[in-house]
């Protein structure tokens, strides 16, 4: 049984804030922001926007995306680090808004890699028959963790959410192969001790090294090789990380999924909205294979290769 995508949706926060809106508050520019991330601007949640809220926007577009109601759902997993409070899981909030009162609930917490945590976990629930519609969400609300005095971070992150529903699809389609790593040793060069700390440089040598590998490792579990690829899905962390990546994948620029320019690092929401953004404007289509690929805080990482539709 394979496991595959069915229906997509998302959730951004309305407000917009540009480089320039920070150039008033931090001592940076426009011109650095960019240069060294390829971010421009970024959507930040009000105070009245919670994780939940964002989660349930982009899980009822998902669901209704896929042509199923919220009762078809089996089991809803939400990847955050910021979830609304301690528990209930935002997972839980989220079933109670959609009244999906068959599926079971709980919340992953990968950081930037949460995304693909839960695609994973889907896959093998579904591929071993346990369940056939999987609800996974990426969303964080990383701005309440930001010190809006330090220039090192602030500068970086967004809010937002993404949301798929994945479910049994033909057996040519769906996961190929994936992977997930973590690496504990790391968990001080990007961690919370009330905001985000975080040491740049290690976090920016490690995603380089672990984006290429991971990426590599999930084309050649899948059988396949780089010329196969259609469409890579990187986390959107830095322009210049996700260009490494795409170098080891020898892909052209057209073939690799942009939106950091935009959103920001969304953390977990990511890779899910750069995912809405291609198949929404059709570069993504039926039996394409595409390559999604993730780091974070942790450290952890993962990578799943798919082949488009269903
Ligand atoms: O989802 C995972 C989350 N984390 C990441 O993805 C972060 C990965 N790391 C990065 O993206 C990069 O390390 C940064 C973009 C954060 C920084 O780039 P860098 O090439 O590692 O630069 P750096 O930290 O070595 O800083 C270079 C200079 C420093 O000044 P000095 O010491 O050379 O005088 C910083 O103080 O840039 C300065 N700087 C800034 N200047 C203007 C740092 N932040 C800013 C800023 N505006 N916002």
């Amino acid at each position: 049984m394979k496991a595959g995508i069915i229906g997509i949706g998302r959730y951004l926060p309305p407000k917009i804030v540009t480089n320039f809106d920070l150039e008033k508050i931090l001592d940076t520019s426009d011109e650095w922001i960019v240069s060294m991330t390829g971010i421009k601007e970024r959507r930040i949640a009000d105070e009245s926007i919670e994780t939940s809220y964002m989660s349930f926007e982009a899980a009822k577009e998902a669901i209704q995306d896929a042509g199923l109601t919220p009762e078809d759902i089996d089991l809803i997993l939400v990847s955050t680090v910021t979830p609304d409070c301690a528990f209930p899981s935002v997972a839980c909030m989220v079933q109670e808004q959609l009244g999906a009162t068959r599926a079971a609930a709980m919340d992953v917490s990968a950081a930037c890699s949460g995304f693909i945590y839960g695609i994973v976990t889907a896959n093998l629930f579904i591929e071993s028959g346990a369940y056939k519609n999987v609800l996974v969400i990426g969303a964080d609300k990383l701005s309440k963790l930001i010190n809006w005095n330090d220039r090192n971070t602030a500068v970086l992150f967004g809010d937002g959410a993404g949301a798929v529903v994945l479910s049994r699809v033909d057996n040519s389609r769906g996961v190929l192969s994936y992977e997930l790593g973590a690496d504990g040793t790391g968990g001080k060069a990007l961690y919370i001790d009330e905001s985000i700390i975080m040491n740049g440089r290690e976090v920016f040598k490690f995603a380089v090294r672990q984006m290429g590998e991971s990426s590599l490792n999930v084309v050649e579990k899948a059988g396949l090789n780089k010329e196969d690829v259609d469409f890579l899905i990187p986390h959107q962390a830095n322009i210049r990380i996700m260009e490494a990546s795409r170098e080891r994948l020898s892909l052209p620029v057209e073939k690799m999924s942009m939106t950091v320019d935009k959103f920001g690092n969304t953390s977990a929401a990511s890779i899910p909205l750069s995912l809405y953004e291609e198949v929404k404007n059709g570069k993504i289509k039926e039996d394409d294979v595409i390559v999604m690929v993730g780091f974070g805080g942790g450290l952890t990482w993962g990578a799943v290769a798919l082949k488009w539709g269903h």
